[in-house]
């Protein structure tokens, strides 16, 4: 193998590891665990590859999730002050205990199984209109018409948008998505400013009608469950922000294993009850979040015989650790349906755990489930080689997913 020196220090933004991240990653856990690794723009960051240490700086506190340090750490290096968002710094992803505990306790409490075992009924009807929809304008792309869309309209229901503001809720959500953080023409300041109002709004409509829904249930809840105004329109923030790329990523990525995977679609498609268990092995397979949000070091901390010092950026691969041979011995590089249940990081690990796991595995049954119940035959329409992605430091998205869809299931 060759040593990892002659990796470039931009490897994590080389077309080449976009494309296929894992031989790059396994010469890193066996050689480099803890690697250094510079951004184009010159941040200079710290890439965790081996399982055991990220599960160690995904739980460790002296590995902080504080926004403000974070965008601190990065404004020191590239030389100029940088402003965080009020709304941010409110978020339960952004901020470390004593903050973060109240904020989860609110949101997880309105944020229940039982709240997602509601929607799920309407699902499949949402996922059939969405594919009439694509074959009547004779769209082909799984990615655009279905991936993109569902995890919107989702979350749009479970925190009780009305159907008639759908179409505006969606334009503004795709504009953060799509929109790079240089925000050049200013369009992504001002939908995020437009929701931000919408949402206020909405808060004052639920505060004094509420509906089934989570921002009434965040809205109306009582003693240490309640939330500030702020806190709510942040939570629901996050939410939306939280949910839809990564649900995108999720649905996309269990679509491609299974169009590239003939014994492991035979098994599901003759009986469905296995797509749960699958989605696991799945999950590992095709991490759908590549990297967790990055990490700020309080003081400097040894892991993977190095020390990284203090205020350093730490990125953690989630991608990786799945793949890490001293966990998955058997073949980590591949698809085992029988591994068992296997105990992948791809919803985080520690206390920022995803929220919304519940939510995401339901939802992709949906829609898998309605493609190849309504399309038996459905297949890629191009050679898998062909599928590209694009660069991306948490998820990694997929360019388009294009399929025939073939005859109709009578
Ligand atoms: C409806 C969909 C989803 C919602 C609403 C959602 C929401 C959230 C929220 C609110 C957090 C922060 C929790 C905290 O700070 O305590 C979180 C964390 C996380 N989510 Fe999700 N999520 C969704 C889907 C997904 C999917 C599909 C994945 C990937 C398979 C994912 C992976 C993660 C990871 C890795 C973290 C931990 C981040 C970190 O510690 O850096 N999420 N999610």
């Amino acid at each position: 193998m060759k040593g990892t020196g002659s990796l470039s220090k931009y490897w994590m933004f080389t077309d080449e590891y976009t494309q296929n991240p894992y031989p790059i990653l396994a010469q890193l856990r066996a050689e480099q665990p803890v690697a250094k690794v510079e951004t184009p723009d010159g941040v200079r960051a710290w890439a965790v590859t081996r399982y055991e240490d990220v599960r160690t700086a995904l739980s460790d506190p002296r590995f902080s999730r504080d926004i403000r340090k974070l965008y601190g750490s990065l404004g020191r290096q590239l030389g100029k002050e940088l402003k965080v968002e009020e709304e941010l710094t409110n978020q339960l992803a952004n901020v470390d205990p004593p903050r973060h505990t109240p904020l989860r306790k609110g949101l997880s409490f309105a944020f229940t199984p039982k709240r997602v075992r509601g929607l799920r009924e309407g699902w499949p009807e949402v996922v059939d209109n969405l594919i009439d929809e694509m074959l009547r304008a004779g769209g082909n792309d799984l990615n655009s018409g279905l991936a993109e869309p569902l995890p919107i309209i989702s979350i749009a229901q479970l925190m009780g948008v009305p159907d008639s503001d759908w179409p505006r809720f969606l334009v503004w959500t795709t504009t953060l998505r799509v929109v790079d953080a240089s925000d050049p023409t200013g369009i992504k300041a001002r939908h995020s400013r437009e929701l931000s109002e919408y949402l206020q709004d909405l808060i004052a409509r639920k505060e004094r009608n509420p509906g089934d829904d989570l921002l009434s249930a965040l809205i109306h809840a009582e003693g240490d469950k309640r939330l500030t105004a702020d806190e709510t329109l942040s939570s629901a923030f996050g939410v939306m922000t939280g949910g839809n790329d990564t649900t995108t990523a999720m649905i996309n990525s269990t679509f491609t294993t299974l169009l590239t995977h003939a014994g492991a679609r035979e098994r599901i498609t003759s009986d469905f009850s296995e797509l749960p268990n699958a989605m696991e092995e799945i999950l590992r397979f095709t991490s759908p979040v590549i990297n967790s949000l990055q990490r700020v070091t309080l003081e400097p901390v040894e892991l993977g015989g190095v020390v990284i010092p203090k205020d350093e950026i730490v990125i953690i691969s989630i991608q990786s650790a799945n793949h890490d041979a001293s966990v998955f011995p058997d073949r980590p590089d591949e698809l085992d349906l029988d591994r068992g249940r296997p105990s992948h990081v791809s919803f985080g690990y520690g206390i920022h755990y995803c929220l919304g796991n519940h939510m995401a595995k339901a939802l992709t049954e949906v829609a898998v489930r309605r493609v190849f119940e309504r399309f038996p035959g459905v297949r890629l329409a191009v050679d898998p080689s062909e599928l590209r992605y694009q660069p991306g430091l948490v998820v990694r998205p997929l360019v388009s997913l294009p399929v025939v869809f073939g005859t109709p299931a009578s």
